[in-house]
């Protein structure tokens, strides 16, 4: 990728580190839109075609409020049964279609490519919000930047972060993307903590240790928590499973819990997930008990998400110098929530 302005974001392969402080360098602009002390206009007359083919909250959401927050306004189509792809239309005339009633779409699929498909037909910039389990770049920029500002009051960075991934490795797209955007930066130390059937795929290791980094596999959660900046948990993928039978098998594997993290974890290691975590009782990956563990960063996480997403947004459309010109002050009461 040459430049943001009209480009998709399908995949981090596409990014350099520069890239990436860009973007963070805007999503830091953003600030103080997204925490509603300044309103823009900037992306007034805008439509954000937003299409999710897969259950979605927080990343749906989250685009469509970054989008909004900067003035423009949002379309939506949520899941196949309302769509016309469920009266046999082909992705390519979908693209071709919805391009034209949007400026900038935003699109999750369960089928790994097709959000790549659908870009290749489309007369807009489009934004890959998860495929399968191929890919979720917006949520590895997000958590990326959240490692970031979590350890910038520890003072340490994301080169020479120590960070355990913990969960299904294999269908987590989130963690793939994670992964590779990485390998742009120095002297990580990962530890890949899932059971043997839900590994990390093998060429995203490659790349990890191709890029100098220390890369081990473990199946026990507790030895591998201890000397690590980040815990990053996830959700065993059930719906990329054969039966929830077969998720069974998996879920509940790896508990952190209050105990735990005081037992095993350095003080202030910071806990991530992309969320939604499982709180059912068979499975409790990230345990409601660490609710009120100031470590806990997944809401900041989430909150994040608006930031990042705001940065994507004027980035390629190419208006990021224009955002103040289209601000004024905020006066409606919103104390507290941004805490
Ligand atoms: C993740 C996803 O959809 O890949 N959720 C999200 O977008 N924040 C993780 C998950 O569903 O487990």
């Amino acid at each position: 990728m040459q430049e943001f302005a009209g480009s998709h974001i399908l995949s981090v392969n596409d990014f350099d580190r520069s890239h990436v402080e860009r973007i963070f360098a805007v999503a830091d602009h953003m600030e103080p839109y997204a925490r509603r002390r300044r309103m823009t206009k900037v992306l007034d007359g805008a439509i954000l075609g937003s299409m999710f083919f897969e259950p979605s909250t927080r990343t749906r959401v989250s685009f469509g409020s970054a989008f909004n927050l900067l003035g423009g306004e949002v379309r939506e189509t949520t899941g196949f049964e309302s769509s016309a792809i469920a009266k046999g239309e082909s992705l390519y005339d979908t693209a071709r279609v919805l391009s034209g009633y949007s400026d900038v779409i935003a699109m999750r699929h369960p089928a790994e490519g097709s959000v790549a498909e659908f870009a290749a037909a489309s007369r807009v910039p489009v934004i890959n919000g998860g495929d399968g389990s191929n890919e979720h770049p917006s949520q590895a920029l997000l958590d990326l930047y959240t490692i970031k500002s979590e350890l910038a009051s520890r003072h340490r960075g994301i080169d020479t972060l120590r960070i355990a991934m913990v969960g299904d490795l294999r269908h987590g797209r989130t963690v793939h993307s994670l992964c590779k955007l990485l390998c742009l930066f120095d002297d990580v130390q990962v530890v890949l903590v899932s059971p043997d059937e839900l590994k990390m795929p093998g060429e995203i290791v490659e790349a990890m240790r191709s890029a100098g980094h220390i890369v081990k596999e473990s199946d026990t959660l507790e030895s591998s928590i201890s000397n690590v900046d980040i815990v990053y948990s996830t959700r065993i993928q059930e719906e990329r499973f054969q039966s929830a039978e077969e998720a069974d098998l998996y879920r509940g594997r790896f508990r952190l819990n209050q105990a735990v993290y005081t037992s095993h974890c350095e003080p202030n290691t910071v806990i991530m997930h992309p969320l939604p975590r499982d709180s059912r009782d068979n499975a409790r990956e990230l345990d409601d008990d660490l609710n009120d563990n100031p470590n806990l960063a997944i809401f900041r996480q989430t909150d994040n998400g608006v930031l990042v997403r705001m940065a994507l947004f004027v980035l390629i459309l190419d208006v990021v110098g224009d955002v103040h010109k289209h601000a004024r002050d905020v006066n409606w009461y919103t104390a507290g929530r941004f805490q």
